[in-house]
């Protein structure tokens, strides 16, 4: 690891310049996920989370699905900045597609019936803590990142392009590459507002 823990965490940004000029070889991305995934918890250790990687032609695909589904729903006067942003995402290397599988969440609801409404919702919070770790460590290795929600919009066809299992829910997609621009400076609300410490 070439950044603690506190440093990768406060340089993780959302990153939207990005382009495919990686100097990170796919072997590299693919470890991160595989750590990120083998070592992230879940509710009941039910190991909910899919995680699906597209690089090269897979990534320019995703983003060509989500401008036509825009397409339908933007109005046509409006559609060259929606079109701006999603170019800027497909100028990326790859994207991180995250799903849950829905199977697991039923199952742990029919076995666990006490817990039954909170298994979806342990499930997204899983699902954040994933997100949250692929995102800080693909900081560490030097790439730029933010996190997209075009769930609805784009399920149907990722599925049937990728062949993905019905049961996987589309959950988000965090589009990544070379960082060429840097973030806005953050601003933070004050911490004494947010945490009580009681001794
Ligand atoms: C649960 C969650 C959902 C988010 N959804 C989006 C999104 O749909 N589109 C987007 O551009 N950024 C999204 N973001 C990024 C936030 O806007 C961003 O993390 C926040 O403004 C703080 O900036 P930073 O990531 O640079 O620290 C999301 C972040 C979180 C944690």
């Amino acid at each position: 690891m070439t950044k603690d823990f506190y440093t990768a965490t406060e340089e993780r940004r959302s990153i939207y310049g990005i382009s495919k000029e990686v100097v990170v070889t796919d072997e590299k991305i693919k470890e991160v996920i595989e750590h990120a995934v083998k070592y992230t918890p879940s509710s009941f250790n039910s190991q909910s989370t899919r995680v699906v990687l597209l690089l090269g032609k897979h990534h320019d695909k995703l983003w060509d699905i989500a401008k036509e589904a825009l397409r339908k729903i933007v109005p046509a006067d409006q559609f060259s900045a929606t079109e701006d942003k999603i170019n800027s995402f497909k100028s990326g290397y790859g994207t991180v597609l995250f799903f849950e599988d829905s199977a697991i969440i039923q199952g742990l609801q029919e076995q666990f019936s006490l817990y039954k409404d909170n298994f979806p919702v342990w499930a997204q919070q899983s699902s954040g803590m994933h997100q949250y770790a692929i995102w800080t460590s693909l900081e560490i290795e030097g790439l730029g990142a933010s996190l997209q929600h075009y769930n609805e919009l784009i399920e149907a066809d990722v599925k049937n392009e990728w062949k993905i299992p019905n049961n996987w829910k589309l959950i988000a997609q965090m589009p990544f590459g070379n960082p060429t621009a840097k973030p806005d400076e953050k601003q933070f609300s004050p911490l004494e507002e947010r945490i009580k410490i009681f001794k």
